[in-house]
């Protein structure tokens, strides 16, 4: 957990090992934590450091992200005690802020730093790294003008991601909400995404497909979409319509390279990979379609709106690109950064 707010001061200050167990204050105490629960914690609120405790990881209310939706984030996998493709999350947060008129707190080395040195202090191999950047803490009004500063917060969530059971693979319903242009930033507004997939669930299916005004599949909630057509060719809806994923992006390129090489035998069938629209329609009656994400790996869909993809069992291409992404996640490359665990936790190297 690291940093809800950013000062003055030279950030690497903020790093420090936790301090001694502390007892937990009374403010904490009455938010609901247990009386008698003690934490490493350095130092005391508000603050720029890193807590292993969630009572301590604190958002204020006048917060433009809270009471505006006004910031950004993104989310990225922390796999066998490396950060997979650290850099292009980074990239599209600094992109995201741009849009969003939101000014980074800190240089990109420092907010990788961060990043870093709190993946470190979870001292879990596999886990989820969030981060967000919003406009700062203001006067409640919808204008940021009066945040003195954007504040940046990084959690981490220790542990595999939660269940994605990509062998029975999802089924989806294409949701009755037209997607709102701003899908393409990561934004802390993810109301439409929220109430898409309360919309699926409500009709008993795993997630939802959008479409934009003119009719053409988008993306899903927290995920991007992609479809194998008769001709064997992969094809995503284009980025300037969909968030530009880096799970989509990668295995993109990992696909280029195979279609090229054929070296993993199994994408056999598979022609090449494009950009371009397509409809609803159009995906019900593709060869495959398939759920791309970064932490969620490539998910077999397996019907749409009731009605099966292929045979309904998940197609053969989805499965092997699904190993395919797993592979070169699971093998430290150019992607990889690895945790300094030894930094704070002495648990390795660094
Ligand atoms: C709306 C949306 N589309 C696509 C994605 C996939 O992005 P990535 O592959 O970078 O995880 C996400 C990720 O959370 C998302 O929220």
């Amino acid at each position: 957990m690291g940093d809800p707010e950013v000062g003055e001061r030279n950030p690497r200050e903020s790093f420090h090992p936790p301090a001694p167990r502390t007892r937990l204050p009374a403010q904490v105490r009455a938010a609901g934590c247990a009386p008698d629960r003690t934490m490493p914690v350095s130092p005391p609120l508000p603050c720029r450091g890193i807590t292993t405790n969630p009572a301590f990881m604190m958002v204020h209310i006048d917060d433009h992200a809270v009471h505006r939706g006004h910031g950004v984030f993104d989310t990225l996998p922390m796999c066998n005690g490396h950060l997979y493709d650290l850099d292009h999350h980074l990239d599209r947060l600094a992109d995201g802020c741009e849009r969003v008129r939101v000014a980074l707190p800190l240089s990109r080395e420092e907010i990788r730093r961060v990043v870093l040195h709190t993946a470190a202090a979870s001292k879990s191999m596999d886990g989820t790294v969030r981060l967000w950047v919003s406009a700062g803490r203001g006067d409640f009004s919808v204008s940021p003008r009066d945040c003195a500063r954007a504040c940046l917060y990084c959690a981490v969530v220790p542990g595999k991601p939660r269940g994605v059971d990509a062998e029975a693979g999802w089924r989806v319903v294409t949701s009755g909400l037209r997607q709102a242009p701003m899908n393409t930033v990561k934004s802390t507004n993810y109301l439409q995404n929220a109430l898409a997939q309360m919309e699926a669930e409500d009709a008993g299916a795993d997630t939802a497909v959008f479409t934009d005004a003119a009719g053409f599949v988008t993306e899903a909630p927290i995920m991007n979409l992609a479809i194998v057509t008769d001709a064997g060719e992969l094809v995503f809806p284009p980025f300037d319509t969909t968030l530009p994923g880096t799970g989509a992006r990668r295995l993109s390129e990992l696909v280029r390279r195979e279609v090229d090489e054929r070296a993993f035998h199994a994408l056999e069938g598979l022609s090449g990979v494009a950009e371009r629209q397509f409809t609803v329609e159009e995906a019900r009656a593709a060869a495959e379609v398939m759920l791309v994400g970064s932490t969620t790996g490539v998910i077999p869909v397996t019907a749409w709106d009731g009605a099966p993809i292929g045979d309904g069992t998940g197609g053969k291409i989805t499965v092997a690109l699904g190993a395919l992404l797993r592979q070169d996640m699971d093998t430290p490359g150019d992607l990889h950064t690895e945790v300094p665990y030894g930094y704070l936790t002495a648990m390795r190297g660094l």
